[in-house]
């Protein structure tokens, strides 16, 4: 009942948002012909994400700027990734950005990225993602469902962190854990011996607060733009996942639009993700000065090879459940050993 509540104020408050923007556009004085481009994310205005998405804009109008006004709507305001993401479908906005466990529901292949310990290295990782020709296949595996991803952002690597230390995979064991809404997701929790709790990003602080859930896993960021080290003040650094954030395009817009256009907005959705990349080392590494002394927030080392043998057979279970992920798994495993017999 209380989450029915939650929702139907949520889409209240998108309702009147989208409604006085188009009032605005609509009927107010300043009356504009500029097509409004509307873009919903779910961090805050400090984010990574929020600024390569400032550079988006920018180079938007920069180039088309006599017939194009971009607007970014920041912290979950149109909604929690799902919503904005249906929001997306339906043309009622034009972009989302979402992680990619929100696209299970639309396209099998999503579900590799929720495969616990994917990545062997940060490297491998971005190696993958930045391979916009391998890629293609990927982003366009969501035409079906009215949305194309346009590029990605790096959302850095999820581990877990609670109201209690956790300390070797046994201390998950009956522990309630937020994880993304995906199958996958859950199945990766449980498999660890958590109580896996889907719920949406922006409902996680109150949940540890109240008790409902005893933690959470994510980046570091999640401790302090998000505020979670203010209620659980253990972070172990087990690293199983690299789950990237995609910047997904109403199908409709992205077709409406002139072979330059979208150039333009494809040029534009690369310079975001150089921007925001270029930003993430330094946020975390200062998220994580500021969880410890000003949040007191203690960062645990685990001997993470622990958690991994928790989960040796998950990788396997996945892909014998779901054929689609099987060549882009490959692909990830091609460039894992690469990436590896270079560091040698
Ligand atoms: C990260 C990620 C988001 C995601 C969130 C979550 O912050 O960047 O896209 O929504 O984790 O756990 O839900």
């Amino acid at each position: 009942m209380k989450g029915l509540k939650r929702i139907g104020a949520l889409t209240l408050c998108a309702g009147l948002i989208l409604g006085s923007i188009s009032g605005l556009t609509g009927c107010g004085s300043i009356k504009s012909d500029k097509r409004i481009v509307r873009i919903s994310h779910a961090q805050s205005e400090t984010h990574p994400e929020h600024l390569g998405l400032l550079k988006f804009k920018e180079y938007i109008e920069e180039n088309l700027g006599d017939k194009y006004e971009v607007q970014i709507y920041p912290n979950e305001l149109l909604g929690g990734a799902q919503k904005a993401i249906e929001l997306t479908q339906t043309g009622a906005i034009d972009f989302v950005v979402a992680g990619t466990a929100n696209l299970e529901n639309f396209a099998d292949v999503y579900e590799v990225f929720s495969m616990p310990y994917l990545f062997t290295s940060e490297e491998a990782y971005h190696e993958v993602m930045n391979d916009t020709e391998y890629m293609k296949d990927v982003y366009e595996s969501t035409d079906a469902a009215g949305f194309r991803v346009l590029t990605w952002y790096n959302a850095g690597t999820r581990s877990f962190y609670a109201k209690k230390a956790i300390n070797t995979p046994d201390d998950l064991k009956g522990l309630k854990i937020r994880v993304q809404q995906s199958p996958a997701s859950v199945k990766m929790a449980n498999a660890f011996g958590a109580a896996a709790s889907p719920m949406s990003f922006g409902e996680v602080y109150t949940a540890i607060q109240q008790g409902v859930i005893d933690g959470a896993e994510n980046n570091e960021l999640a401790l302090t733009n998000n505020k979670h080290g203010e209620v659980a003040k253990y972070y172990s650094y087990n690293m199983h996942q690299m789950v990237p954030d995609m910047l997904i395009g109403n199908l409709k817009f992205l077709q409406g639009l002139s072979d330059e256009e979208y150039q333009i907005f494809e040029e534009a959705a690369l310079i975001s993700t150089e921007e925001e990349m270029q930003y993430w080392d330094d946020q975390v590494a200062e998220a994580k000065r500021i969880a410890e002394e000003d949040m007191g927030v203690e960062f645990i080392e685990v001997d993470v090879q622990a958690f991994k043998d928790k989960v040796a057979d998950v990788q396997q279970e996945m892909l014998d459940a779901n054929p689609a992920i099987q060549d882009l798994y490959d692909h990830i495993q091609e460039v894992n050993e690469k990436v590896a017999q270079e560091d040698k």
